[in-house]
């Protein structure tokens, strides 16, 4: 039995003082969702906080990408054993955004993946087509190509410690979310991929839906044979939502 996750995935949002209030609301209705595991996504500079805030509780904590290197001089970036003094136990790879806006290749992701798993921090490996994509019937093809390029760096094996999120790039944002049986469809898909390789491993592996998952839908994703949580972006950001969505998946 694969138990849920619903990861709040904050992206460049935030403050401080707001970030406290998410935390604490978080932590107040955390008991009745216990069923589901929950972990939060903060920018990097806030992550001593949130680990200040959730030490000692069940919620799990993690950055929304790294480095695929160990150190030196990479302005800007941040590495595995970083996270490791923060105690992360997931970091999310591949994030459409980062796909897209900082050009980051199935290549680079795979060395990514391979980075966490270095330091023992449980990637998040996103993937996911475009609207594009879809419209033109690829979007196996490009999800077993995202998927295979992790696959082939590191093996099977290696999905004992990871999750999969699979996050439509149309949907994400823009309100707009897969229907349950479309999102099903392709959950089964990258399921039966990893099939090919071990089943035992597949069986195991959770495979997260993103993509404007909120508190009105995740109840009806979340029944799907092959979603095993969420991974959340906007509804996140507000402790009532994100805790509806986990109840959700209870
Ligand atoms: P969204 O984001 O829930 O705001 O669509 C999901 C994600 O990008 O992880």
């Amino acid at each position: 039995m694969r138990r849920k996750l619903v990861a709040g995935n904050w992206k460049m949002n935030g403050s401080a003082e707001s970030i406290r209030t998410l935390l604490q609301g978080i932590k107040d209705g955390a008991a009745p969702v216990a069923a589901v595991e929950l972990a939060v996504f903060p920018p990097f500079v806030y992550l001593s906080l949130v680990e200040q805030q959730l030490s000692g509780t069940a919620i799990s904590w993690g950055t929304q990408t790294l480095s695929e290197h160990a150190s030196g001089a990479y302005t800007g970036e941040v590495a595995g054993p970083m996270l490791n003094d923060f105690h992360c136990a997931y970091v999310i790879v591949g994030h459409s955004e980062r796909r897209t806006l900082y050009g980051e290749t199935d290549d680079v992701v795979a060395r990514k993946f391979a980075a966490a798993r270095k330091v023992c921090v449980k990637p998040i490996l996103c993937v996911g087509e475009t609207l594009e994509e879809r419209d033109q019937g690829i979007t196996e093809s490009v999800v077993e190509r995202q998927l295979k390029a992790v696959l082939d760096l590191e093996g099977i094996e290696a999905f004992n410690d990871a999750v999969i999120a699979y996050e439509p790039v149309w949907a994400i944002g823009t309100g707009r979310t897969a229907s349950p049986q479309q999102a099903q469809d392709v959950h089964a898909f990258i399921r039966a991929k990893l099939t090919e390789r071990s089943s035992e491993v597949a069986a195991k592996t959770r495979i997260l839906y993103g993509g404007s998952m909120k508190p009105a839908n995740a109840k009806e994703l979340m029944a799907m044979a092959d979603i095993d949580g969420g991974l959340i972006g906007g509804a996140s950001l507000e402790a009532k939502e994100f805790l509806a969505i986990a109840q959700a998946g209870c």
